[in-house]
């Protein structure tokens, strides 16, 4: 039983502290870090703007974040580099790996800023820190490089080590992002599992504004849904991005014509037709419906599988 005088009671809204990931949350709240991020935004938006080059660098082309796996050219290079600067006579391969690395790394650091500039707050305050450790780990390499390049194979290597040091606690923040603060993951739920078998009645087609997408629930599912004449499209409410409500963006063409709905937290945009992604952030496709008017005038949905 727990007494009104008892440690529990008296610390009872205190975070418990118990392994790192609990300290890296209190990156989240560092506000102190917003100066920064408001200054690198800035500077993103007016150097990329909307269009192929930046999807292509959010990995809408391959439907994945490009960052992740990109990460692994100068991941893989340099922790293969450190393994021969301890085997005798892998000095010139380390080189040529540290090199790589190197490489690797711009393209890596490019579809990581362009992710970040769509993030939460939160989510940019440790992706901040993460850049700053992946960034200064670049640095060290580079360091290195130019070391080993003048002979100084002693002082190259140790600042490899230091470099992969740095950049295995900025991994870790990666990893922090990605699995604890789902930067980067789908987040609109896919339904054909949620929904049972068959039609739906969701509401009356005259209850339907022309041309205005509203929100629908169909159970506890929220929907996106457009009325266009007779015809009614419907996908999940909830953006693939982050979770913006997709029923509160705006309705515009794509290149061929077709309807699309832009998410207001982050502009990423989608065929209201499928759910098809034409414009990121997000990466991933919106889950749709299926569509049909019964004879008195009742929209039916099914996920599409
Ligand atoms: S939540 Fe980011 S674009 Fe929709």
């Amino acid at each position: 039983m727990i007494g009104r005088g008892s440690k529990l009671f008296r610390h009872g809204t205190r975070r418990p502290r118990n392994h790192p990931a609990d300290v890296v949350d209190g990156l989240e709240h560092m506000n102190g870090l917003d100066g920064t991020i408001r200054g690198i935004s800035a500077v993103i938006s007016r150097v990329l703007r909307p269009g192929p080059v930046k999807d292509a660098l959010h990995g809408v082309p391959i439907g994945h974040p490009a960052h992740p796996s990109l990460t692994d050219v100068p991941m893989g290079c340099w922790m293969s580099a450190a393994v021969l600067d301890l085997t005798p006579g892998g000095e010139r391969a380390a080189r040529t790996l540290v090199t790589a690395g190197l490489v690797g790394a711009l393209p890596t650091a490019l579809t990581g800023w362009t992710d970040w500039s769509a993030l939460h707050r939160g989510q940019q305050r440790v992706g901040l820190v993460h850049a700053a450790a992946t960034g200064a780990a670049s640095a060290l390499y580079a360091a290195s490089l130019v070391a080993r390049r003048q002979g100084r194979t002693a002082v190259g290597r140790m600042l490899g080590f230091a470099g992969l040091s740095l950049l295995l606690s900025g991994g870790y923040l990666g990893g922090h992002l990605a699995f604890r603060l789902a930067a980067g993951a789908n987040h609109a739920d896919k339904l054909a599992h949620l929904v049972s078998l068959g039609w739906h009645d969701l509401c009356k087609l005259d209850e339907l504004p022309e041309g205005w997408p509203v929100q629908r629930r169909l159970g506890y599912i929220s929907l996106f849904v457009l009325r266009q004449g007779e015809e009614v499209h419907v996908l999940a409410d909830r953006c693939a991005h982050l979770g913006g409500p997709l029923h509160q963006g705006r309705i515009v063409s794509d290149e061929n014509a077709e309807s699309c709905v832009v998410c207001p937290w982050h502009g990423s945009t989608f065929r209201v037709d499928d759910g098809a992604v034409v414009h990121g952030p997000a990466t991933s496709r919106q889950p749709a419906f299926h569509t049909r008017i019964s004879e008195e005038g009742m929209v039916q949905v099914q996920p599409v599988p």
